[in-house]
């Protein structure tokens, strides 16, 4: 079965009157053949050590040189290098009828060399700001290796702790994702994507992937059209007015149509409703797995439906370079499909000012100078002692005395020099990273004792992208050493959570409680010693109920970068005073998820009466989180009153004031996350019992009031229907500021 081909009549009319760069790309559009044209929208991984000798044995590298050569490629992923670019870009350059360089693109998702915490930590620190500056630093280090495109942000509103990807976004809300999909967006592509130290960024992926069914990845997706167009899309939206360069696609079908496949979302919405002019590009073979979903009979198939519905660039699938000019050629894609999939990638390498010097990114002497420097490295420190959240802290255990006797570091993570740089590492080097012992070595007065035991080893396997990890659930021969260490210390600092390979892509969990001996560490540990200072370091949510009981304090500090354990030790001295907040729901076990903080109500909420078993809940454990979304202390205290809004009832398009005075009535100066949500309480399609609609992080001085205002339009107040229609309707909203989702002062209003 073959798709008819048609053409939307957007895709090639262009009402503005030519700009240079319209007329550039024209004019190169005219000397192109199918072939060329084709050649444009396919994108190859390295497959040689560019650097190295031309490959003569190894066939597949062959073949592609012989590609590169011939014009068949338009942009590679995994170069990188100033070097290597310049390679790989000459290739193309010097042997190919048109020169038209390649677009060398690379996941540079949070640091290329210099790690800066996991996106999902970035969020904790509800400051977009630092994002921005990662993201800006980040690009300025990939730029100087001859990259000039990342594939980020990921922009997936991810609300399933067993999905291992959560670790990539920024958590489960559609307003915070918005908010740090624009600033990422900025910090990568700056002002002019021609800058030499920007590159082009890419939403992904669009759209649904983060809700693969049962949190497994690359898992089928079944959601409505209201919980696409309120939850999923959103952050999609913000980055495309933000003038993303590029989209990607995404493996998974949505409701059975794969979205590498769907016209309504690449062509329809994006490049229609929403008017982005970059290119689509497919995640890795997913053009070729519309096949394997059961949606194409062959990768001829795949082809036409890929094209037709807007994907622009296919990346390692070769469908488009091995069928694309033969469906051409027997009418079944029309021939200005494929221009304008081209019109687009050029427009992007026009941005980034690769026809006016293909080389402008292999820069030996910028890779020389911009990588990894101290500068950058403090700004990671400063980002992601910022993203640390405080979850406990009983009778102010922390901040520790700095000339406290004896402190206590155990546990897995501890010397781990390799976890905190994450998941999608780039190119850090593996053990760069400075881990809780040399952090805490380095704060540590000279009359402390620090009395470090390893405890146990979390894994036992191989550590890498691909494989499998294997947790040790049998070596306790730490353990003794590790209770003896906890029983001279005054305090035990306790690192534990997941070893950087344990989330990520392809990292999905039926179990999210701490792996191997861990919570058996704890326990041990207890015995002992009840003040236990738990650091986790993880890329998503944890279950732990016991550690959540009995701990003394814990600090959720991800996998935090390679400045990870000067940063953690900055927040458990006191340099830093903590001020991140959840960024996703942090349930009590598996079972709740997914669980998020914005659901609805349901016609049977518990609560309504006494009774409880015919009312929406579990019959083994509460509905409610482990540590609800927005959640995070300091070591000030802040007190919330005075809610006040200026108008009791407001017309449709009408501004609401609302303000709120925070306190800190703590001893320390410290910043505060201050949240806003509202809840239209009857509308046409039920709404969320709480939506994050506004926030804003203050410094507050010790004993000092500040008075915090938010403004709430149209944009805030309405909500999309099923059928993609922006809507504000009448009635009753109400609205709650506080210090998290569920510790808020609440006020009412009308919309007439
Ligand atoms: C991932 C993408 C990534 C791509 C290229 C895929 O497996 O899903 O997010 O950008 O690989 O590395």
């Amino acid at each position: 079965m073959l798709f008819s081909a048609f053409i939307l009549a957007s895709c090639t009319n262009n009402p503005k009157p030519a700009s240079e760069e319209d007329r550039f790309i024209d004019e190169l559009l005219g000397k192109m053949t199918l072939a060329e044209k084709v050649g444009q929208l396919n994108q190859y991984t390295s497959r040689w050590e560019m650097t190295g000798p031309a490959p003569t044995e190894n066939k597949g590298a062959q073949d592609l040189l012989q590609e590169l050569k011939s014009g068949m490629v338009g942009s590679m992923l995994n170069v990188n290098g100033a070097e290597a670019t310049r390679k790989a870009q000459q290739t193309v350059v010097e042997n190919t009828r048109l020169g038209i360089p390649l677009i060398f693109g690379y996941d540079v998702i949070h640091g290329y060399k210099t790690m800066f915490p996991i996106p999902l930590a970035e969020a904790a620190s509800w400051n977009p700001e630092l994002a921005r500056l990662s993201s800006q630093i980040a690009a300025k280090e990939a730029a100087a290796s001859g990259i000039n495109w990342t594939f980020a942000p990921m922009v997936d509103v991810g609300r399933d702790a067993r999905w291992g990807r959560v670790m990539e976004g920024a958590g489960e809300d559609p307003f915070l994702g918005s908010e740090f999909a624009k600033a990422r967006v900025q910090g990568f592509q700056g002002e002019d994507l021609a800058d030499e130290l920007t590159i082009a960024a890419c939403a992904k992926h669009f759209a649904g992937y983060a809700f693969s069914d049962a949190g497994r990845d690359y898992n089928s997706v079944e959601i409505g059209n209201e919980t696409l167009h309120n939850i999923v899309l959103p952050p999609f939206k913000a980055a495309a007015e933000e003038g993303v360069a590029t989209f990607m696609n995404g493996f998974n079908t949505i409701n059975g149509l794969p979205v590498t496949a769907s016209s309504y979302l690449q062509r329809d919405l994006l490049k229609g409703e929403w008017g982005f002019d970059g290119f689509v590009v497919s995640d890795w073979n997913s053009i070729g797995e519309i096949e394997i979903h059961g949606a194409a009979a062959n990768l001829k198939e795949c082809a036409d439906r890929a094209i037709k519905a807007g994907s622009d660039m296919d990346m390692e699938a070769r469908a488009y370079i091995k069928h694309l000019e033969e469906l051409v050629k027997e009418g079944q894609v029309d021939e200005t499909l494929i221009t304008e999939a081209v019109r687009r990638i050029l427009r992007i390498k026009y941005r980034l000012g690769l026809f006016d010097d293909p080389y402008k990114y292999c820069n030996a002497e910028n890779e020389k100078k911009l990588i990894y420097t101290n500068e950058n490295r403090a700004a990671a420190r400063k980002v992601a002692r910022e993203s640390m959240v405080l979850l406990k802290n009983n009778k102010h255990i922390l901040p520790l005395a700095t000339n406290a006797k004896s402190i206590a570091l155990i546990g897995p993570l501890a010397n781990d020099k390799d976890s905190p740089l994450g998941n999608w590492r780039a190119k850090a080097e593996s053990q760069s990273a400075v881990s809780l012992l040399e952090g805490m070595q380095a704060a540590i007065g000279q009359t402390t004792r620090l009395n470090y035991a390893e405890g146990c080893k979390l894994s036992i396997g191989p550590r890498n992208f691909t494989d499998r990890m294997i947790f040790n659930e049998s070596d306790r021969s730490g353990f003794t050493k590790a209770v003896a260490a906890a029983r001279k210390s005054e305090v035990v600092v306790l690192a534990i959570g997941e070893d950087c390979y344990q989330s990520g892509e392809g990292r999905s969990m039926t179990d999210i409680r701490l792996k191997g001996l861990q919570q058996e560490l704890f326990d041990a540990i207890y015995q002992v010693n009840k003040n236990i200072v738990v650091v986790l370091m993880n890329g998503r949510p944890l279950a732990i109920p016991e550690i959540a009981e009995k701990s003394a304090a814990i600090l959720e500090a991800w996998h935090a970068g390679s400045e990870a354990g000067h940063a953690i030790a900055d927040v458990l001295f006191g340099k830093y005073n903590p001020s991140g907040k959840l960024p996703v729901t942090f349930p009590r076990n598996v079972g709740q998820c997914p669980i998020f903080y914005n659901y609805k109500n349901t016609g049977r909420p518990t609560g309504m009466t006494d009774a409880w078993v015919l009312y929406s809940c579990y019959n083994d454990a509460p509905n409610s989180p482990q540590f609800p979304f927005g959640y995070g202390l300091s070591y000030s205290t802040f007190n919330y009153d005075n809610l006040v809004l200026d108008q009791s009832s407001i017309e449709k398009g009408d501004k609401l004031k609302v303000k709120v005075s925070v306190t800190n009535k703590g001893e320390l100066d410290g910043e505060e996350v201050v949240q806003l949500y509202i809840r239209d309480i009857a509308a046409t399609y039920a709404r969320p019992v709480k939506e994050l609609k506004g926030f804003e992080k203050v410094m507050i001085k010790a004993g000092e009031t500040k008075e915090v205002e938010f403004t709430l339009t149209e944009k805030e107040l309405g909500y999309y229907f099923p059928c993609g229609k922006y809507v504000v309707e009448p009635g009753e909203f109400q609205v709650f500021v506080g210090s998290n989702s569920v510790d808020v002062l609440q006020e009412q209003f009308t919309i007439k």
